[in-house]
């Protein structure tokens, strides 16, 4: 011990500390330079692919304003307080039913989207989402957001929603409205919170946002009648469903919803065969609803796109009919394939009777990662570009750019995925930075899944899933 003096303890200090610094500093560079080549991988797959100037779609339904608010600003502004019973409100008729719907949600990190019937109170919580400094106004909707992401990869669109005249205008003019002018629009206030964000005792698992409206008129599927007028002549590629969770606990009078979806079932079957039909599903909660969609229009369908939190709703529907309200808020891939693959085999052999059609692509979007299922010897093109373009577009709709920053964004992957919780049938796949996306192929179809490079800034989730299931489709027909 003799030597080891104050001075060379100092200098022996000081090395650890360097090295420590150099060691941190080298695995963030590491860690840019893996980043850097997936994204380099997914932009290459990305522009193998273009789009044709004259691809049309048609999509329906529902418009609406959103107003984007950070949850705990809103929350704070009204001055609610942490209810002691979280749990799944069917009707929200009170300030007391939205903080017990909303925390139960937010505990389970899981988005949902829900009517108020109470119209005072919708406009109480309105008034203070507009008000915090996070409030953001954005046109909005299902059908409305995927219409303009597809107007500017250059489609051209008709679009069945209701806006007032002054909103209608924020639309590139590319795009072709239908349905008469409202005279004010339906407001859908769009509630986001960040991963890890508290709520009294509750933390969120991860990012994501609560919806709630008071709709009068998007429930009705108000343009169904226009866009059966138009449809025949514009002969669009595909036509996109959504927005039918605007529906949901909707207080219909008696048989009405009933007609109205077989009204949408007698367009689907009109639909002339060399329109492909999609659907993109979105958070339902009553059963009975979800029943009636998924004769009336799943289907109808060529096509699907959820994510994994609707995915397991859909399989508990097709196999139990029951719902599924809220699942792992991060399944595994292996999971989330063998769910697919469920669903794939539920809806493949559809007899094709009545315009039903044969399921031949599925599009699962997730927080991590895109998984893109198509029919073997279907008509989709580019499995691999799609999901390229569809984990590149998740990242460019919630950082808000169309630019991706590495040093914004982190990849939720690891190293490799089994593709399937079946020990007998599951194979382990590496993910390659190189080649990020993995395509392989299983008895019937073939199957691509592309990491997400995920926005680490976020600027907004909701609308996401559109923005991101629209690109995919896009780069397939
Ligand atoms: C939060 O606290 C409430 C009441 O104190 C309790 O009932 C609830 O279980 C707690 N939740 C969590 C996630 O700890
Ligand atoms: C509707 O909401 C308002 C404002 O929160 C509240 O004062 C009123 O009691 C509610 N109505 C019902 C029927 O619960
Ligand atoms: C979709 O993403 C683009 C950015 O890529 C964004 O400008 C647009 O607002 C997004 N749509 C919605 C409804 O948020």
């Amino acid at each position: 011990m003799a030597f080891l003096n104050s001075k060379s303890l100092i200098v022996c200090s000081i090395l650890i500390v360097l090295c420590a610094v150099l060691y941190k500093k080298r695995s963030a560079d590491l860690l840019q330079e893996k980043l850097g080549r997936v994204l380099h991988g997914l932009l290459r797959a990305e522009k193998k692919v273009g789009v044709e100037r004259n691809t049309r779609i048609a999509l329906g339904f529902g418009g609406c304003e959103d107003i984007f608010a950070n949850v705990q600003e809103v929350l704070e502004k009204l001055d609610y307080t942490v209810p002691d019973d979280p749990a799944h409100v069917k009707d929200i008729t009170s300030a007391s039913d939205f903080v017990r719907i909303f925390t139960y949600f937010f505990g389970e990190g899981a988005a949902a989207e829900r009517y108020v019937e109470n119209a005072t109170l919708f406009a109480e919580v309105a008034a203070a989402a507009r008000d915090v400094p996070s409030a953001r106004l954005a046109l909005g909707g299902n059908a409305p957001a995927m219409a303009r992401r597809l107007a500017i990869e250059g489609a051209e669109i008709l679009l069945a929603a209701r806006f007032t005249e002054q909103t209608r205008k924020q639309l590139p003019e590319s795009i072709r409205v239908l349905g008469k002018p409202l005279d004010v629009d339906e407001l859908h206030l769009v509630l986001e919170y960040s991963a890890g964000s508290k709520w009294g005792n509750y933390t969120a698992s991860r990012a994501n946002r609560f919806i709630i409206h008071s709709d009068k008129s998007n429930p009705f599927l108000d343009t169904l009648e226009d866009l059966e007028m138009e449809l025949p002549s514009f002969d669009p590629s595909v036509l996109v469903v959504g927005g039918l969770q605007m529906m949901d606990n909707f207080p219909f009078k008696e048989g009405y919803r009933e007609e109205r979806l077989k009204k949408l079932n007698e367009l689907l079957i009109k639909t002339d065969r060399s329109t492909k039909t999609h659907f993109e599903l979105a958070s339902f909660s009553d059963a009975t609803l979800m029943k009636e969609i998924v004769d009336s229009v799943v289907y109808q369908c060529d096509s699907l796109g959820m994510n994994e939190q609707e995915l397991p709703n859909l399989v508990s529907i097709l196999t139990s009919g029951e719902i599924a309200l809220i699942s792992d808020s991060r399944p595994r891939i292996a999971t989330v394939l063998d769910q697919m693959r469920t669903v794939f085999n539920l809806l493949k052999d559809t007899d094709e009777s009545n315009g039903k059609r044969k399921l031949t692509r599925l599009h699962v979007h997730t927080l991590a990662y895109q998984a893109i299922l198509t029919k073997k010897g279907s008509d989709w093109k580019n499995t691999m570009s799609a999901a390229a373009k569809a984990s590149l577009t998740a990242n460019r709709h919630v950082c808000g750019s169309n630019y991706i920053d590495t040093e914004k964004a982190k990849l939720l992957m690891d190293e490799s995925f089994s593709t399937s919780t079946s020990e007998d049938s599951a194979d382990r796949i590496p993910l390659e930075e190189q080649r990020p996306v993995s395509c392989w192929s299983e008895d019937e179809f073939d199957i691509c899944l592309a990491p997400v490079l995920v926005c680490t800034e976020v600027l907004q989730t909701g609308g996401g899933g559109d923005n991101i299931s629209s690109a995919g489709l896009l780069y397939q027909i």
